[in-house]
This record gives structure tokens, sequence and C-alpha cells, in this order.
């Protein structure tokens, strides 16, 4: 069977699943190290992309051409955008979009030339599996031990939301950038800095992806602090819980 291929931007994010992986064994390519095995008995590879809109490029292609991956799960944090959204929320993408793709005004601003598209589509079956396990596990948070991850963090009735995710290579920290962020892109609900990548390499490709975040910062002034609190502390957390109960699915 052909693998599912799982991708973080940090190490942060993807640790907690490494150690569940069985028949355990790794291949390293381009300075990546691909740990391949199965997990609750599905062939899967998992990789550090390492940060950025290039770095997932790069992870991608060969995830589809080195691994013959049958779809590719981005799952790490993200900033929230929205009105709504807040840390320790979960956004699961509809489409993706690279927010510093300008080639205007010989191209639309985020248009990424010759393509004629500025969004790119996940797989709506994928995506809905993973925003369902998400909503199954933020509900029973008690009982997969999450809660005590949220409650330093303040984090009292984390949702899902389902929506728009903007991709750059910035991490954005200050109010002003984000408000213009949303005035540019009224629809979106987080940024992070590689799913929109990952979503022009899988179009190239044919391959099904999908993009899931947990909120770690409001990609304000104060999204140093919350992110690297945040990373530290919750995000392998979320991955390890959300991903497994939506293998086991
Ligand atoms: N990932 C997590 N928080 C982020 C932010 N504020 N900007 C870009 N990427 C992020």
């Amino acid at each position: 069977m052909r693998p599912l291929a799982i991708v973080s931007a940090m190490h942060e994010e993807l640790h907690a699943l490494l150690p569940l992986l069985d028949a355990p064994s790794q291949r390293t390519l381009a300075a990546r190290r691909f740990h391949i095995g199965t997990l609750a008995g599905q062939p899967v590879v998992l990789v550090l992309s390492g940060i950025g809109k290039v770095a997932a490029a790069t992870t991608a292609a060969l995830l589809i051409h080195e691994f013959d991956a049958q779809a590719i799960v981005f799952t790490g944090v993200a900033g929230g955008l929205g009105p709504g959204v807040k840390v320790g929320d979960v956004v699961v993408a509809t489409q993706a979009l690279q927010h510093d793709m300008d080639a205007s005004p010989i191209f639309p601003r985020f248009e990424v030339p010759l393509t004629g598209r500025s969004r790119f589509d996940v797989d709506e079956v994928l995506s809905g599996h993973l925003a369902t396990s998400a909503e199954d596990c933020l509900h029973r948070a008690d009982e997969l031990m999450v809660r005590a991850h949220l409650e330093p963090f303040g984090i009292a009735a984390p949702r899902v939301h389902r929506g728009l995710v903007v991709s750059g290579d910035r991490f954005v920290s200050t109010a002003a950038e984000s408000r213009a962020l949303v005035q540019a892109l009224p629809d979106a609900l987080a940024v992070e800095m590689e799913g929109a990548a990952l979503a022009q390499v899988c179009a190239d490709f044919g391959c099904p992806f999908a993009v899931m975040r947990t909120i770690s910062d409001r990609a304000d002034d104060d999204a140093h602090a919350d992110f690297s609190r945040f990373i530290a502390e919750v995000a392998s957390v979320y991955t390890r819980v959300v991903v497994l109960h939506w293998l086991q699915q």
C-alpha cells in the first residue's frame, strides 16, 4: 500500500508521533530524515520539512517522487487571523494561498504566475476526516489528556474551524501586519509558512493533500512569546492525539 505522508516544519510539532512508529526505518535525502513505518496499521512516512515555503516544496516533491505518497498531511501550528480563531483552536484548511506572492501588475496579486490560480483546494475527503477527528478529540479533551496541556494557556473550549489558510515566508508578529493581511484577505483564518507551497506542488503532481494547524498565537505583537511557549508545551500533543485518532478511523 502507498504510504500516507505526515509532515511538520519543526521537531516540536512531530516528535510525539515518532516513537509510535511500528517497524521503523529511515532514509535521508536532501538533508531530511524520512521516517518510514506503520502507525495504527497504516503505512506512513513522517518527516520534518524545515520552515518556509521552499523547504515545504522540496519535501513535498520528494514525498511524491521518491516515496510514492498517496496523500500528504501538513500538521503544525499557525497564527490565528479570523476573528473567532483563538489560541488552542484547530484550523483545517479548505484552501491555501501564498500571501507573499505578488507579481502585480503583470499578474493579479496572490496569483501564482501562469497558473491562473491563487487559491489551491485541499482534498475534501481527507480534510473532512481530519476535521472530524479534531472535533472528536477536542470534545474528549479530558479523556485524551489534552485538557491538562491546555489549562496553563487559559484554553477552555477549543474549536475546529474550516477555511482559508495563508502561507508566506514571514513569521507574522505585529498587529499591523496581521491587520493588513485580514484587510487584503478577509476570509483568511490562519497564517503559517508552508501549507500553500505544499498545495502548489501537490497540484502539479495531482497528489491529494490537507493542512491541519493548531493556533499557537494571534499573529500580533505577542506572537513570538505565545508561539514559543505553545510549541514547546502543546503542539506535539495535538498532533499525536488528532493524527492517531484519524488513522484509527
Ligand atoms: N506559525 C505560527 N504562528 C505563526 C505566525 N504568527 N506567522 C507565521 N507562521 C506562524
